[in-house]
């Protein structure tokens, strides 16, 4: 199998007033087709490593390869080609556009990447009959529930069927029914459709869905949790 992500050494130190040393030292491998959860207690770095390995942060020491690609040699247009292609990320928290629908919303990556969505109505109705969003793809995120905006957030990361999804905590505003039915679909689709999941939870129960767990305490990865 070949190697999805590759982090090596990566440190990060935020300054605001002080130094706060942040991530210290991870190495990471990710195997295609592989589903990482990533556990760890609030504080200890979890959110910042999805942000360096996905290139939405850079990394002040070590590397990272994601894709094939360096990410601190890589071009703009190259970046943008793996966003819109490669992977696509779920955030923890402000993760739609709040002037689109739902609807637009989640067709977006595909209109930035110039496709045509009229031949994506049909994964858009699986998706949104999936994830139970079908009666408010019309809204405004603000018309919607929380739970209902990280399902959609989570059908804009899958229409355009990437090869990796960083997730941070993405059932950490659903129910008890509704997170198992999201971890549900991850899990078929890391299953069926082997595209690798990288997913920061609370929940040792989710993290069980995983095909393996990696323990973060204080910025560096760790044998087991507390
Ligand atoms: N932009 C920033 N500037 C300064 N410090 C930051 C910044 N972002 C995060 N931190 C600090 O870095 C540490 C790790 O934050 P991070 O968001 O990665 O934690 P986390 O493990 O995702 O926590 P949670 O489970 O609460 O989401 C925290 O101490 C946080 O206060
Ligand atoms: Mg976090």
């Amino acid at each position: 199998m070949s190697k999805i992500v590759k982090a090596t050494n990566l440190k990060k130190t935020y300054y605001s007033g002080v130094e706060t040393p942040v991530i210290r030292g991870i190495d990471l491998e990710v195997e295609e087709g592989e589903f990482v959860a990533i556990l760890g207690e609030s504080g200890s770095g979890k959110s910042t490593l999805l942000y360096l390995l996905s290139g939405i942060e850079k990394a002040d020491e070590g590397e990272v390869e994601l894709l094939g690609k360096r990410l601190s040699s890589v071009s703009d247009a190259e970046m943008s080609a793996l966003r819109r292609n490669g992977f696509s990320f779920v955030y923890q928290f402000d993760n739609l556009i709040e002037n689109l629908t739902a609807e637009e919303n989640i067709y977006l990556p595909l209109r930035l990447d110039k496709k045509n969505v009229a031949e994506y109505k049909e994964k858009f109705d699986e998706l949104v009959g999936y994830l139970l969003i079908s009666h408010c793809v019309k809204r405004l995120p603000k018309q919607l529930s929380g739970g209902e905006q990280q399902r959609v957030a989570l059908a804009r990361a899958l229409i355009t069927d990437p090869k990796i999804i960083f997730l941070d905590e993405p059932t950490g505003s659903l129910d008890a029914k509704m997170g198992q039915q999201v971890m549900d679909l991850l899990k078929d689709i890391n299953e069926n459709r082997k595209v690798a999941l990288v997913m920061v939870t609370h929940s040792k129960a989710h993290a069980d869905y995983a095909t393996r767990q990696v323990y973060i305490s204080d910025g560096a990865v760790c044998d087991k949790a507390d």
